[in-house]
C-alpha cells in the first residue's frame, strides 16, 4: 500500500525541493559509485541514480519504486532502469534479472517497511537481490531521540518553485504513539493555509537491536553501523542508525526466528 504523500503527482513535484541533496546523500553516492551494479530500493524521483549516472557511473543502475508520481520524475533520465514497485515485489514479478552489488534505502525509506510481514518479506527480497557478499545500505532514524516530538506543525516549512509557486507542509502526528509504528499526517497548503491535502503516512522506528536481529534473520551480516553521517558512532543520542550490511553465502543464514 503507498499512503506515502508522493504517490500523487501533483504532490512528487515538491519533493525534491522539500527534501535537497544532503549529507546522506553524499554518503550513498560513494557507495554508488563505487559499486558496479547498484539497486535503489524506494528510489523516489530518482536523484542519487540520476546523479550517479551524470558522475560516469559505467555499471548497472536500477530505480525501484511504488509510487507513480515519484517513478514519473525519476523517468526523466532514460539511461537509469525503473521499475514500478514495492520492496515485496522485487519477490514475484518484479525480478529484476541479475543480483546486484550493492542494494540502497536512502532517505529513511527503509522506515516505510511497517508491519513485520512486510519487512521480513523485503529484507528476503533485497538478500535474493544481492550477489552473495553484495551490500545493502540504509538507515533508519533513531528511536532513542524520538525525532516525531519535533513533528508538529508550528515547525512547518515553506518551499517556492522556479515559478515563483510556494507550498506549505506541515505535520500532525497522532498521539499518543504506542510501540514502534508512528502515524502522522502531512497537510500540503498554500502559504495562508488555503486548498490543504492532507496525506496521511506511517513509519517504523526500530531499535539497533531489534533491527540487527531483523538482518541477522534475513541472512544480513551488520558490518558498519554509524550514527550520523560524518560516521560518528552510534550512541542513544545519535540522530540515525547507518547500517552496511553484507549479504552472508547461502546455506550461512541464521534461521529467522522472529516476529512470530
Ligand atoms: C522518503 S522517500 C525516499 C526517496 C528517495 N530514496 C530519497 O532518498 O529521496 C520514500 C520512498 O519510498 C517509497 N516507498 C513507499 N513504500 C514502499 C515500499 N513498500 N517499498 C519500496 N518503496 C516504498 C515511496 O514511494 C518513496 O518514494
Amino acid at each position: 500500500m503507498v499512503d506515502f504523500a508522493y504517490a500523487d503527482r501533483s504532490l512528487a513535484q515538491w519533493y525534491d525541493l522539500l527534501n535537497p541533496w544532503g549529507p546522506g546523500d553524499d554518503f550513498s553516492l560513494d557507495l554508488v559509485m563505487s559499486a558496479a551494479s547498484v539497486l535503489d530500493v524506494g528510489c523516489g524521483t530518482g536523484t542519487l541514480l540520476h546523479r550517479a549516472r551524470a558522475l560516469g557511473h559505467r555499471g548497472r543502475l536500477c530505480g525501484l519504486d511504488p509510487a507513480d508520481g515519484m517513478l514519473a520524475r525519476a523517468r526523466r533520465r532514460t539511461d537509469v532502469e525503473w521499475l514500478a514497485g514495492d520492496a515485496l515485489s522485487l519477490a514475484g514479478g518484479n525480478r529484476p534479472g541479475p543480483v546486484f552489488d550493492l542494494v540502497v534505502m536512502t532517505g529513511h525509506a527503509f522506515q516505510v517497511l511497517v508491519g513485520d510481514d512486510e519487512l521480513r518479506g523485503a529484507l528476503a527480497a533485497v538478500r535474493a537481490a544481492l550477489s552473495d557478499g553484495g551490500r545493502f545500505a540504509f538507515e533508519t532514524r533513531n528511536p532513542l531521540v524520538r525525532p516525531w516530538e519535533r513533528w508538529t506543525p508550528d515547525r512547518a516549512v515553506e518551499v517556492t518553485d522556479t515559478d515563483g509557486v510556494t507550498v506549505r507542509v506541515a505535520h500532525r502526528v497522532d498521539l499518543p504513539v504506542r510501540g514502534d509504528v508512528v502515524h502522522f499526517s502531512e497537510t500540503f497548503s498554500g502559504p495562508d493555509g488555503a486548498r490543504p491535502r492532507v496525506s496521511r503516512s506511517s513509519l517504523r522506528f526500530l531499535d539497533a537491536r531489534t533491527l540487527g536481529e531483523r538482518l541477522a534473520g534475513a541472512g544480513l551480516t551488520v558490518e558498519e553501523q554509524y550514527g550520523d553521517w560524518d560516521r560518528g558512532p552510534l550512541t542513544a543520542d545519535a540522530p540515525e542508525i547507518i547500517t552496511l550490511c553484507r549479504a552472508a553465502p547461502a546455506g550461512t543464514r541464521r534461521a529467522p526466528g522472529w516476529g512470530d
